[in-house]
């Protein structure tokens, strides 16, 4: 009996022991990966910095980029559009104006009623619809066809409050939000196709005859007089209410600049000058290229896989289509060599763009100390229950190194523009366009989904941008001009018919 008791015993020890090693075996591997993670993740943050003497460096690029762009064809990868637009709206339009909006996974169509200095926006409606995905990779007819069938249930619609001036027509600012070679303020050709669209016919195709003709069909009596980027559209929204805006940025699904330069600067266009002598420049900054941006091995496969691979390299580590999958990228990678998420990698994470930047966002804004919400939309997203602590911060981590990294790109490319322009506080007085001489400021208008409700974002590029321009920063104002750029377009057509009538 003796015998037998103590041999259970040992069984039962050997058990135990057994037991306590595979638990130790288990937390030491647990360990060790957690290990390998975060020096990936370390790995990766070294990958991303952005110090101010890096930064500096794409400031310069950025304003010699302009440069090259602006003296030839080509002559950069920042394209340096001429809009034509050479008058920017002052305030004093009247009437009913109509705009419609194609840039991103929304289409909108909007109209405004003007009364001048004293009332401006009397009145303004609008109505968005999101893009059916499969028009976006159709063809130019189906795209067309779409914002005039959208365009004309909302003319239908038009309430009595909302009346042309006497003998005036329907004029529509077309705000389309890809890069076009513009050939008047109201024809342009598509260059190329961005953010997921590849609508493949409308290539090389004049955007505003296609539209028009789509409208026609359908009958109402309306005429597109501005074709307008919404990057010039934010300018053009933003100087109605501001006259030292000079510049305006989109952070939205994708990313664009555009300012007022001194028409003698451009010399790709030869030696014709508008009256006013100043033209609005597209950027198109979503193109722009340095050896000096922190570019990672990620950077690269997810460029690699878009529609798009080679083009839009700032556009990829600063906007919001791409921040989520920058991401994504980075833990899926985790989770595949370093069981970040266990043994099994998640198979949802397998999939591009299933972490979006409002993912992010949300995750970036978890200020709780057990980082719930992170272990929410990690649960929510990719189906991942009871992550730990550990895991929780690696993951919060790679997010606020990915927004940082992009917003404070953004606030060199920013400073680039202002350095252009000889507003950063580094040139004589006059040097550059002239500051209005009242408040001494130059005003940056920030718009785009991004920028407004990512609210870490914007403080990492607000604090750049002050760190980059030191004593300068104190006549620069940074500030949202929320939908600038849908109202933008009404009102350059308004201010384009003001200029008609004179
Ligand atoms: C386009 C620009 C546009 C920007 C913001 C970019 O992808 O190329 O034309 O202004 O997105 O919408």
């Amino acid at each position: 009996m003796g015998k037998v008791v103590a041999g259970v015993a040992i069984v039962c020890a050997a058990a135990a022991c057994a037991a306590a090693a595979v638990t130790v075996s288990y937390r030491m591997r647990v360990r060790s990966q957690r290990h390998h993670a975060r020096s990936f993740l370390l790995e990766f943050q070294e990958a991303c910095a952005t110090p101010v003497a890096r930064l500096r460096q794409v400031v310069d690029a950025m304003a010699v980029e302009m440069h090259a762009g602006l003296v030839s064809e080509g002559g950069s990868r920042l394209k340096m559009l001429p809009s034509y637009v050479d008058q920017l709206p002052e305030g004093d339009e009247k009437g009913l104006y109509y705009a419609v909006d194609l840039g991103g996974t929304n289409f909108r169509a909007l109209r405004v009623q003007l009364g001048g200095k004293e009332s401006r926006v009397i009145k303004q409606e609008y109505e968005e619809v999101a893009i059916p995905p499969e028009l976006m990779i159709g063809t130019s007819e189906e795209l067309f066809d779409f914002i005039a069938k959208e365009l004309t249930s909302f003319v239908a619609r038009e309430g009595d409050d909302f009346q042309p001036s006497a003998g005036q027509s329907r004029d529509i600012g077309f705000t389309f939000s890809f890069p076009v070679q513009q050939t008047a303020l109201n024809s342009g050709t598509l260059l190329n196709w961005t953010k997921g669209f590849k609508v493949v016919d409308a290539i090389g195709q004049d955007v505003v005859a296609a539209l028009q003709r789509c409208i026609q069909k359908r009958g109402p009596e309306m005429r597109i007089t501005a074709l307008v980027n919404d990057a010039v559209g934010a300018l053009a929204g933003g100087r109605y209410w501001n006259e030292d805006v000079m510049i305006a940025v989109i952070l939205g699904t994708g990313t664009n600049a555009a300012y007022v330069e001194r028409a003698q600067a451009i010399s790709k266009c030869g030696s014709t000058f508008p009256k006013s002598g100043e033209m609005v420049i597209n950027m198109e900054w979503g193109n722009f290229w340095s050896s000096h941006l922190p570019r990672t091995p990620v950077d690269e496969t997810l460029d690699n896989e878009t529609m798009n691979p080679g083009e839009q390299g700032f556009e990829k580590m600063i906007s919001g289509m791409y921040l989520g999958d920058v991401v994504r990228r980075v833990l899926l990678k985790m989770a595949q060599e370093a069981a970040l998420f266990g043994p099994n990698v998640p198979r949802k994470m397998l999939e591009a763009f299933s972490l979006g930047t409002p993912d992010i966002s949300k995750i970036h804004a978890d200020e709780s100390s057990d980082l719930k919400v992170v272990g929410n939309v990690l649960r929510d997203v990719y189906g991942i229950q009871n992550t730990s602590l550990a895991v929780r911060k690696i993951v919060y981590e790679v997010c606020d190194t990915v927004a940082e990294r992009g917003a404070r790109l953004a606030a060199a490319g920013i400073v680039g523009i202002l350095k252009k322009i000889g507003r950063d506080g580094t040139h004589s007085k006059d040097v550059g366009s002239p500051v209005h001489p009242e408040s001494g400021k130059t005003v940056v208008a920030m718009d785009g989904g991004l920028y407004e409700r990512y609210s870490k974002f914007r403080a990492y590029m607000q604090a750049a941008a002050a760190e980059l321009l030191g004593d300068a920063s104190k006549d620069v104002v940074i500030e949202l001009s929320k939908d600038g750029s849908g109202i933008g377009a009404a009102l350059l057509a308004a201010s384009i018919a003001k200029n008609r009538r004179k």
